[in-house]
Order: C-alpha cells, then sequence, then structure tokens
C-alpha cells in the first residue's frame, strides 16, 4: 500500500519528506514523487521504480527551498507503474498537488463529469479526480479546507488523501476513509503520515484520525472535522516503539501485521466492482461478454498457496457457473499436454506476478491459443503484462515470505470471477449474484472476529510447541484450508505437517495418528449436512486412535464438543465462502509457533518471496 508523507514547518521539507518515505518504504512501492509550496508555487518531482531514482532526479534537478509539502510512495492500482502514474497529481493550473492510497470507486463518474465540463486527464489513476476536482470547487469556495471537503464528500470507496494549496502555504490538509492517516505533533511543526513510521524520528507524539474525517496541519495547529466541517474531538497517544517497530505496525513480524491486514485486504479487493447498472464488473477483464461465453472449460494454475486459492475456486466456479473447471500445479501443467483451445479460459493465480512456474505455464497456454486470465497482487507484474485479462487483488505488498493476506484476497478474486461468469452466462439471476456480494461484503467483518481471538491460538500453540508433526483434516472447501494449514506450518515452524481430505484418512493416512498427535479438523457448516456429520465421524475416528483433536467450527455448532479436545469457534458464513474465515486460525497458529521456537518468521530457511527460477 502507498506511502504518504506530509510536513509544515521549519525544516527543509525535501529532507523530512523523503526521509519519511524511506522509513515506508517496507509498505512495497513501484514509483515515488513529492510536491513542494514555494514561493513560486508548486515544485514538484517524480519517478517511477526506487527511491534513489527519485533521489536521482532531485539532484539533477533540486527543488527551490520550502518547508511544507508532500511524498508519496506509489503501489500501482488503476494505471501502470510509470512516471505519469506516480503521485503526487496536479490541477492544470499547477495550484494544487494531490497524493492519494486507496481506490476511489466512483472515479470513472466523476472522471466522465470532469472530462464533460473540460478537464483533461493526464494519468490513468482514479487519485488524479481529485486535483481536478478541488480545482473545480475552488471556483465556488475560495477556502482550500473547505473545498476539500466539498470533494470528500462526493468521494466514495477508499481513501487517504493529503493535499498542498500553492496559494495557502503553510497549510496541509488530509482526509481518510477507510484507509489509514496519522497526525504527528511536533513543536512548530507538524506532519501527517499513512503511519507512525513516516515521522517518528521527529515527534512520538501522535493523532489517528477517525473516519471520514479532515485535518488541517500548520506550523503551530492541528484542526480536525468531519467531512461537513463539524469539530471532533481527538486524542494524542505516545508511540513507544522504536523505527523498526514502527514499519511493522507496532507487531512483531510483517507476517502477523500482513494477517492482521485481511478484512482490510478483502474490502479493498472487493471495492469498486459494481458498476452504475447494479453489475457486477471487472476493470481489466479485457475479455468481452461474447469470448466469455465461449468458454467451455477453465483450467486454473498457480503454485504453493496460490494453488490452494485455485482448489477453493474450483467449489465456487464449478456450483455458481456450472463451467467444468480443473486445478492443476503450474509446474506440472506444460509438461502433461494438456487439452487446449481457443474455448479453454487458463487462469493463472500468482501473488507476485513473477512465478516462473506459472509464467511459463501461462506462455504455453496462449501458445496453444488458449485464453489468459491471471489474477495478481503486483501491478505492472510480468504475468499479467503476458495476460489476456487481469483481475487484480488489492492486499497491498505482501513482504512476508509466506502469504497471508495475498490467498485471502486471491479467495475474493475467483468468487468475484466465478459470480461473473455466473453474469455473463446467465447463471444466476442478479438478485443471487447480490446475495452472494453481500455474504462477501460482511467477510471483513467475520475476518475481524476470528483475530479478535487470537490468544486462543497463541495459548494453543504454547501448548503445542513441542509437537514435531501436525495433522491437518477438511472435506470440500475444507480440504484446501486444511492444505493451506500443513503449508503454513512447514514453512514457517519447520515442523512436519501434511494435510489431507478427511474423506481419505481410512485409505492409509490413519496409520500414521499416533497418541497425542495434534489434529486440526476444518468442519464445514451445518448448512452442508451430510459432509459436516461424515467429518464428526472422522474426528472420532482420529480420536479414538489417540489423536489431540482440534476442530474449526462455526458458532452455535456444539456436535463436535465431545470429541474435541480444543474447539476455535468460527463466524457464521455460507460454506463457499468458509476457507475466508476457517485460514485465519490456522496462520496466527504458524506465525505464533514459529516465533516460539525462536524461527525467523518473515524470512523462512532456504525459501523466497518470488520463486523466478522453474
Ligand atoms: C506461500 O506461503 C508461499 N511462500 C508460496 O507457496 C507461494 O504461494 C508460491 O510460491 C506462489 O507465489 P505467487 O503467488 O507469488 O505466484
Amino acid at each position: 500500500m502507498c506511502g504518504i508523507v506530509g510536513y509544515v514547518g521549519s525544516r527543509p521539507a525535501v529532507d523530512v519528506i523523503m526521509g519519511g518515505l524511506r522509513r515506508l518504504e517496507y509498505r512495497g512501492y513501484d514509483s515515488g514523487g513529492v510536491a513542494l509550496v514555494t514561493a513560486n508555487g508548486i515544485a514538484s518531482a517524480k519517478k517511477a521504480g526506487k527511491l534513489v531514482n527519485l533521489d536521482g532526479v532531485l539532484q539533477e534537478n533540486p527543488l527551490p527551498a520550502s518547508t511544507t509539502g508532500v511524498g508519496h510512495t506509489r503501489w500501482a492500482t488503476h494505471g501502470a507503474p510509470n512516471d505519469i502514474n506516480a503521485h503526487p497529481h496536479l490541477d492544470a493550473s499547477e495550484r494544487i498537488a494531490v497524493v492519494h492510497n486507496g481506490i476511489i470507486e466512483n472515479f470513472a463518474v466523476l472522471r466522465d463529469e470532469l472530462e464533460d465540463a473540460g478537464y483533461d486527464f493526464v494519468s490513468e489513476t482514479d487519485s488524479e479526480t481529485v486535483a481536478h476536482l478541488l480545482h473545480r470547487e475552488l471556483q465556488n469556495r475560495p477556502d482550500v479546507t473547505e473545498a476539500f471537503r466539498a470533494v470528500c464528500r462526493r468521494l466514495e470507496g477508499a481513501f487517504t488523501l493529503v493535499v498542498v494549496d500553492a496559494q495557502t502555504p503553510g497549510r496541509v490538509l488530509g482526509a481518510r476513509r477507510n484507509s489509514p492517516l496519522v497526525v504527528g505533533r511536533g513543536e512548530g511543526e507538524n506532519f501527517l503520515g499513512s503511519d507512525v513510521a513516516a515521522f517518528i524520528e521527529y515527534t512520538h507524539t501522535a493523532i489517528e484520525l477517525g473516519q471520514d474525517q479532515v485535518v488541517e496541519i500548520t506550523a503551530d495547529a492541528v484542526v480536525v472535522t468531519d467531512f461537513d466541517g463539524q469539530p471532533v474531538s481527538t486524542k494524542e497517544y505516545t508511540v513507544d516503539w522504536d523505527v523498526s517497530a514502527a514499519e511493522k505496525g507496532g507487531y512483531d513480524w510483517f507476517m502477523l501485521k500482513e494477517i492482521h491486514e485481511q478484512p482490510q485486504a478483502i474490502a479493498d479487493t472487493l471495492l469498486g466492482r459494481i458498476g452504475t447498472d447494479g453489475r457486477l464488473q471487472l476493470d481489466e477483464m479485457r475479455l468481452s461478454d461474447g469470448e466469455l461465453r465461449e468458454v467451455d472449460k477453465i483450467i486454473v494454475i498457480a503454485c504453493g498457496t496460490s494453488y490452494y486459492a485455485g482448489m477453493v475456486a474450483k467449489y465456487a466456479i464449478e456450483h455458481w457457473t456450472r463451467i467444468p473447471c480443473e486445478v492443476e500445479l503450474a509446474s506440472e501443467f506444460r509438461y502433461r499436454d494438456p487439452i487446449l483451445d481457443h474455448t479453454t479460459l487458463v487462469v493463472s493465480i500468482s501473488q507476485s506476478g513473477e512465478t516462473m512456474d506459472t509464467l511459463m505455464a501461462i506462455r504455453y497456454a496462449r501458445e496453444q491459443r488458449a485464453r489468459v486470465l491471471s489474477i495478481c497482487n503486483t501491478n505492472g507484474s510480468t504475468i499479467p503484462r503476458e495476460s489476456d485479462a487481469v483481475i487484480y487483488t488489492h492486499a497491498g505488498p505482501e513482504i512476508a515470505v509466506a502469504s497471508t493476506k495475498g490467498f485471502l484476497s486471491q479467495v475474493v478474486a475467483c468468487y468475484l470471477l466465478a459470480l461473473y461468469f455466473a453474469q455473463v452466462k446467465g447463471a444466476k439471476y442478479g438478485d443471487e449474484i447480490q446475495l452472494i456480494l453481500d455474504e462477501l461484503a460482511r467477510i471483513p467483518q467475520a475476518v475481524q472476529q476470528v483475530l479478535d481471538n487470537a490468544d486462543q491460538i497463541h495459548k494453543l500453540a504454547d501448548r503445542l510447541s513441542s509437537n514435531r508433526s501436525i495433522m491437518f483434516l477438511g472435506r470440500h472447501v475444507g480440504y484446501p484450508v486444511a492444505l493451506e494449514g500443513a503449508l503454513k506450518l512447514k514453512e514457517l515452524a519447520y515442523v512436519h505437517a501434511e494435510g489431507f481430505a478427511a474423506g481419505e484418512l481410512k485409505h492409509g493416512p490413519i496409520a500414521v495418528i499416533e497418541d497425542g498427535v495434534p489434529v486440526f479438523v476444518v468442519v464445514p457448516p451445518r448448512a452442508r449436512d451430510q459432509l459436516q456429520e461424515k467429518i464428526v465421524s472422522n474426528i472420532q475416528e482420529v480420536r479414538a486412535r489417540g489423536a489431540r483433536t482440534i476442530a474449526l467450527v462455526e458458532e452455535g455448532d456444539d456436535t463436535v464438543v465431545p470429541y474435541s479436545d480444543d474447539v476455535i469457534r468460527l463466524p457464521r458464513v455460507p460454506t463457499l465462502l468458509q476457507p475466508l474465515v476457517a485460514t485465519v486460525p490456522l496462520q496466527l497458529f504458524a506465525c505464533e509457533l514459529a516465533t516460539q521456537l525462536g524461527h525467523d518468521v518473515d524470512q523462512p530457511r532456504n525459501l523466497a518471496k518470488s520463486v523466478t527460477v522453474e
């Protein structure tokens, strides 16, 4: 997710901003930029790539001295990661500079409106809309803060915005909705940041902005209101983290931070998917409805955790669209001579967009005349560039080697794809699709509920930390969840862990069950009556052989309680969506167990974040 810094005070703003952006580098980004308020108006510089590129630009063409400005590191969502799409964005008169984090859901409507009013856009971003809107608003309301509030009232979606106005020097404005913004309070200087790492070098006094609030900072004052200009009370707090902890948002590990970011990652991945006609829209679909109607077979290819997201996808795709769907490891795909033609849609899933096995598989698929749609978290990476269509997950950069928010947002993107097919093929009525979208919209809250119960999982990890072998069982969509739980544990805790389809137990795996072996069991919601009963029998089977059983089961289902040593409660959600809540305790468990064993959770041995060799 983008990094944002705003500064007003007496120091050279460019130094404060560049320092802040460097401390926010951990968030991941693909371009950077800075804008200063100078005696001669806004002076700005921006550059694609790492901050060292922006440094180069600033050294070659230093910006005039200034003590007020904004800076940004961008993680591309709308538009490629290039110089033009980098922030800040200016209005045509170069009076306003805007930096933005998030997704402005109604930007297409606003852009049309502004273009009709004669505004020209230079970038492909949703963010530029704000600069032009603010310029237009200033024609009616001369006070920039008032005009800014009026702009915020028109925006839908998620945004952190930070703005400077050349005609109001010494003032920096910020606003937030569904995206973080923190104020840093100094002596004779004040700061804005997407998190405290932006200003921790200068002050440890911070104010967290609430939802739908606007802040105006000058060197000596911080004024916070709601979007209508009504004053709101704020509370200062002292940040007692050092710089490295601040980068991780106060968490011990990036992985833990990313686990806790999952409600937001899911919400962001769902944002902006409904068009003005109430129908599902997928921005970079690039395949026409006609082409999609021709699809008679879907093959999902991916590696590791992304492959498990694909396994979940199969259940949703086949159930909602009735299109046959296969799921295959990308590393195996092209070596088995798969049957492909132009009616086959190959769906690749990759968080990084650079995994070599997946890349080679999609190249092969396209050579065989199949169409390729990629689900990816990294805008501008190789796999989406080489695909016919893309659905970007909006999880923000994933730093920890073990994928967490990447996985959940991939699963959400797969559901969106399945529903889109159902819409295009007429396999579901609009109101049926809407019902599922409504259920999906409730998932961030459900995931939060699981996270709020993290303590129970930590205690469990403590009790199981001496076990050298742990099993995971699941059925239906719980099966890939079991596989993912086992993979997380292997990756992080270096413990022997295996996931099984519970129905397979009696065909072999039950032989390894002995006294005290912990077995996690993902219990399907009772809506899947037969399956639920069958898994209760499976729990009894392993328990009878001495296993220590840990049931992940929906609230209100007490049928497993007599056979479970531990019960982890999951919020009630529809069967097909259960992986989104059931995976989270397993991520927390692996992270905590690895921590207790003293391992480096973010950089496990022998593993790389992006596997760019076959
Ligand atoms: C998951 O925790 C992994 N580290 C790994 O399995 C990963 O999911 C796999 O390498 C695929 O990566 P990708 O999604 O970036 O293509």
